[in-house]
């Protein structure tokens, strides 16, 4: 059984092909479009289906629309409009007066939401829009799949409960919103789930997240992880403005007082505007009173299913230190969150939760990794190398070469196997640098043109992580962050924070050989079996998708060398560098 699953509700549209059971791709339409999250400025906004994605997902398959059982989508609107949306003569208007200057969508009752949302499954008979046919010539639209809307949330649920290793678990997803929860609470057993708890509009610990980083300067729903950051310079002194905005009851259920953030602190933030200490310390406020809540959510959570295991999803389960203090709080024996959390990793909750629908009881799928995105053969690589008449040559031996630049502190591309599902690079689009002197930070950042207070963090050969980070054995994901071994610290100063912490991946061979391989060689080199890892992209743009995407990126950016599949690429100045270095 096919069933395709598709996120377009709100922000990172995305499709995801599951064949019994089993995902076989999952994509972001960013990669494809570059456009960032899918939002496209207003008053240019056209919304359309994730295409892109969808006809990855397709041709990874090898199968037509044609083929597919089941689409599984992340949104049902019957929530909002009932019966209404089973007359067919119920008609949408689009009224873009309602859209105001935002760009996010205000409200679940804007009326170009919801035709959106509606209109969706006509969209996908249709085919794409005119501006993408082109693009898509001779792909079928059509086919006698069923339509299922899928619980936003559940879907969130899904992704994580279905993905998970354990059989019966704990799950909280949390995110801005759904149709109109924004926080829920499921027992998870077999291919089950059984809703426990929700809390819904207008009480949202995403849209708090959201609001005070649009209060403090940053982009919402895109910059929250910069909030993060630089909670570890601040200091908690306004928590109580927050605790006291913030109750939880019974079963983990929140509410959330209205947040009046400039009569409380002051001024807001202008865009590029300097960081005040005032600004650190609400950072770190907000930070500290999030994982207080989610720390007494848990308990409630668990209270309720008895379950020692717990799966996370939905946005606010991106942030990796609140994670850690999770984690840190023993509530759970273990914990495991959906790399994908946010909305793209609905398409993969909607269509895992649908086939386990169709198959109940059986169970297959254990997401070991994710990299579950378009790949590239070596003879394609060269073909597009060749035809861009840019110097470049075959390596012997990959790892090992690779690794040689590493140990001599250059800042490589790294292009391997299939993109990575989810926000973050995880070795197959990876900018890779030496952790070992503390400058890389800043090279690398510079590198990137983002915020000198951003942290860049480290892979670790798995089997090495618990010597380097306290408590680390396996997180493939980086989800979570560890404190480096004090006495390791100086080793690698480049990828400890502020506050002594490290977003950690740890990588088994298994998972990404040649990473891996890469690992070892550095470690051969240097005693050092860490390396920084952030994501190929620069400022703004989405991750690097195809071999086209990597060399553009590597030749408008600082980046020394490119090894892209089994080739290098290197610039003449770096060259030089080299063999002065030689
Ligand atoms: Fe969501």
């Amino acid at each position: 059984m096919l069933t395709l699953g598709i996120n377009a509700a709100f922000h990172d549209p995305a499709a995801c092909l599951v064949s019994d059971g089993d995902v076989v791709a999952a994509a972001e339409e960013e990669r494809f479009t570059k456009v960032k999250h899918g939002k496209r400025p207003v008053p240019f906004s056209t919304w359309e289906l994730p295409f892109h994605a969808i006809e990855f997902c397709l041709r990874s398959a090898d199968v037509t629309l044609g083929e597919i059982d089941h689409v599984a989508y992340s949104f049902d609107p019957s929530q909002l409009l009932g019966n209404r949306l089973r007359d067919p003569t119920v008609e949408i208007p689009l009224d873009l007066s309602v859209y105001g200057d935002s760009s996010e969508w205000v409200s679940p009752w804007d009326p170009l939401f919801l035709s959106s949302i509606v209109n969706a499954p006509r969209q996908l008979v249709d085919g794409p829009p005119l501006h993408l046919r082109s693009r898509f010539r001779g792909a079928s639209w059509t086919g006698p799949y069923v339509w299922d809307f899928v619980d936003h949330h559940l879907a969130h649920a899904a992704s994580a409960f279905l993905a998970s290793p354990f059989d019966d678990a704990a799950v909280i997803a949390l995110d801005g919103r759904g149709e109109r929860a924004t926080t829920t609470y499921w027992h998870g057993h077999a291919t089950s789930l059984e809703l426990v708890g929700r809390v819904d509009l207008p009480h949202s610990l995403g849209l708090l997240y959201e609001e005070v980083t649009d209060y403090l300067g940053f982009l919402r729903s895109s910059d929250e992880y910069k909030v993060m950051a630089l909670a570890s310079y601040g200091r908690p002194r306004y928590a109580n403005a927050f605790r006291d905005m913030i109750r939880v009851g019974d079963g983990g259920r929140y509410t959330i007082a209205d947040p009046c953030l400039e009569t409380w602190f002051g001024p807001r933030r202008e865009r590029g505007g300097p960081l005040e200490q005032r600004y650190l310390d609400i950072a770190r406020s907000l930070q500290l009173v999030l994982e207080e809540t989610v720390i007494a959510i848990a308990r409630a959570v668990q209270r309720e299913t008895g379950s020692r295991r717990a799966c996370l999803a939905g946005g606010v389960a991106l942030n990796c230190v609140m994670n850690a203090r999770l984690r840190d709080a023993r509530i759970f024996d273990d914990i495991w969150v959906q790399p994908a959390a946010g909305d793209a990793g609905t398409a993969l909750g909607a269509a895992l939760w649908v086939d386990a629908q169709q198959r109940p009881g059986e169970r297959c799928y254990r997401m070991e990794h994710a990299f579950l995105g378009p790949g590239f053969t070596d003879d394609e690589i060269e073909e597009f190398l060749r035809w861009s008449k840019l110097a470049y040559r075959r390596l012997d031996d990959v790892a090992g070469e690779a690794a040689e630049l590493l140990a001599r502190d250059k800042v490589i591309g790294w292009f391997q196997g299939r993109m990575e599902f989810g926000p973050r690079a995880l070795g197959a689009r990876s900018i890779l640098a030496s952790p070992i002197r503390a400058e890389m930070q800043a090279r690398l950042n510079d590198i990137k043109d983002r915020e000198d207070f951003r942290p860049v963090a480290p892979v670790v050969l798995e089997e090495d992580a618990g010597e380097w980070f306290e408590g680390a054995s396996v997180a493939p994901f980086m989800l979570f962050v560890y404190d480096v071994v004090p006495d390791k610290a100086d080793r690698i100063p480049a990828v400890r924070h502020v506050d002594g912490t490290a977003r950690v991946q740890t990588i088994r061979r298994d998972q990404q050989p040649m990473y891996y391989d890469l690992l070892e060689a550095f470690k051969q080199r240097t005693g050092v079996p860490v390396l920084i890892n952030t994501s190929f992209n620069t400022r703004g743009e989405p991750i690097v998708c195809t071999p086209r995407d990597a060399v553009e990126s590597f030749w408008t950016s600082p980046l020394d060398a490119l090894v892209i599949g089994s080739f290098l690429l290197e610039k003449p100045m770096s060259l030089d560098a080299t063999r002065r270095d030689a």
